[in-house]
């Protein structure tokens, strides 16, 4: 017995060992091939899950409704845009679009006029394209408190600011500008550097800066972590407060100390948070309360439609974005070309859908004869016929018919008329 079982052993650990040997291989065939289906499978699963919260985001009223609130308004405000305004004993009313745009022609001041009036706001375009920065003169340009386009070529339309120096690096360029617009005695509060192929919404700057204090430091955009430094890359543009302005400007008040304090092309956005960190000012963190963006470095088309998400700019955000495109309340997009500027502008401020709460569209004109006495009146105009009363349905078609035969006479006749 003891013998039998000692010379099976061997045989039986070959085959156990052959048999585990097929298990694992088939085990890890399995597990290949499982992995390539389930990683498929919740590949696809993602895309149709993104697809779905993007039409979530679109397709539905319900969000449009919700106030949204900046994740940049807890940190230093403490509010919210809508009690912000009831501390300033403000109150918004929606407005009947019909009386607006056809009604009398006193109008009621728009939420978007009033926060022009009160948050002003100096936009700063840097012009490399000339035909970009015509569209941004014309279109989104107007919206700004004041504009002032820096670049080193020249325009007979846009009056593009040149600097006499030469300049060693981009950051010194940013540096003069600073200087340029502190110098300019004009008034300051809020400060968007944007490149010329960025389009701004100004109406949603101003909402997201109302709740803050432009005497206090603030440095909003879309800010990735490089080298160890967080800063608000130029692409998506960045906004500075003035008090922050003022900060720079003792930090950097001659050509000498811009000239020495940043180095290479490109850069200027790495240096300003670099210096902005010297004195403890950071990127705040300008999502939505769902985690979207709302400085976009990318124009609206890429985001909603896919964009491959392997760059910094996604990878190393500093406040990852969730919940995909965009913050309804998006205040900038990469906007390539002039054409594409103007019809996104065309959409955003001139197209009008009446499609909600139309009056005007769906009332009767008012005329001084009703529906029922329209017949009476030809009658009497056609054939001097006054005595109405005996006049039945068979009558009045006899006398239509006497006079036209054709519908073509009538036709004819009303031609003739006009003539
Ligand atoms: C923010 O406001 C809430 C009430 O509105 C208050 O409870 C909270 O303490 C405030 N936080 C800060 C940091 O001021
Ligand atoms: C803004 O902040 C300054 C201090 O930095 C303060 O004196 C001023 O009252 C604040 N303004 C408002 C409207 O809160
Ligand atoms: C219309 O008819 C009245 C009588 O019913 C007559 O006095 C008048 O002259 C007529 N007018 C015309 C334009 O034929």
């Amino acid at each position: 017995m003891h013998l039998y079982r000692f010379k099976l052993w061997p045989v039986f650990l070959a085959g156990y060992g052959i048999g585990f040997l097929l298990a694992f291989i088939f085990f890890a065939a399995q597990d290949f091939f499982n992995g390539v289906s389930t990683c498929q499978k919740s590949k696809l699963n993602l895309y149709s899950a993104s697809r779905s919260d993007l039409f979530k985001w679109f397709i539905s009223d319900v969000w449009i409704t919700e106030e949204t609130v900046f994740q940049s308004w807890k940190e230093s405000a403490n509010t919210t845009y809508s009690e912000w305004l009831t501390n300033r004993k403000l109150k918004i009313r929606d407005i009947d679009v019909d009386k607006y745009l056809y009604g009398p022609k006193i109008k009621e001041e728009l939420e978007s006029t009033w926060l022009k009036l009160h948050i002003h706001v100096t936009c700063v375009v840097f012009v490399k394209n000339i035909k970009l920065a015509r569209s941004i003169q014309d279109t989104w340009g107007k919206h700004c408190n004041k504009i002032y386009f820096f670049g080193q070529v020249k325009d007979s339309k846009v009056p593009i600011i040149n600097f006499d120096i030469k300049l060693v690096s981009s950051w010194q360029m940013l540096c003069e500008v600073f200087n340029y617009i502190w110098r300019s005695n004009e008034v300051l509060e809020w400060l968007i550097f944007v490149k010329d192929d960025t389009l701004v919404i100004l109406e949603n700057l101003r909402y997201m800066l109302g709740p803050l204090n432009y005497t206090q430091d603030h440095y909003l955009g879309h800010a990735v972590i490089l080298w160890g430094q967080p800063y608000n890359i130029a692409d998506a543009g960045y906004v500075i407060s003035v008090g922050v302005l003022r900060k720079l400007i003792k930090m950097f008040d001659n050509s000498e100390k811009c000239m020495t304090s940043g180095k290479y092309w490109k850069q200027e956005d790495y240096y300003l948070a670099k210096h902005l960190a010297s004195i403890g000012i950071y990127p705040s963190d300008t999502r939505d309360q769902y985690l979207r963006g709302t400085f976009h470095g990318y124009p609206l088309q890429s985001l909603l439609w896919g964009v491959v998400k392997t760059g910094v700019y996604w990878t190393r955000a500093l406040y990852p974005i969730k919940n995909e495109c965009c913050s309804f309340m998006s205040v900038t997009f990469n906007v390539g070309e002039s054409e594409k500027m103007y019809t996104l502008n065309y959409l955003l401020y001139h197209f009008h859908v009446l499609n909600k709460k139309a009056i005007f569209g769906s009332k009767n004109a008012v005329t001084s004869i009703s529906d029922e006495d329209v017949w009476k009146v030809a009658l009497k105009e056609e054939f001097n016929i006054t005595n109405l009363n005996t006049i039945s349905s068979e009558m009045y078609y006899e006398i239509w018919h006497s006079k036209y035969s054709e519908p073509g006479q009538l036709i004819g006749k009303n031609y003739r008329i006009n003539d």
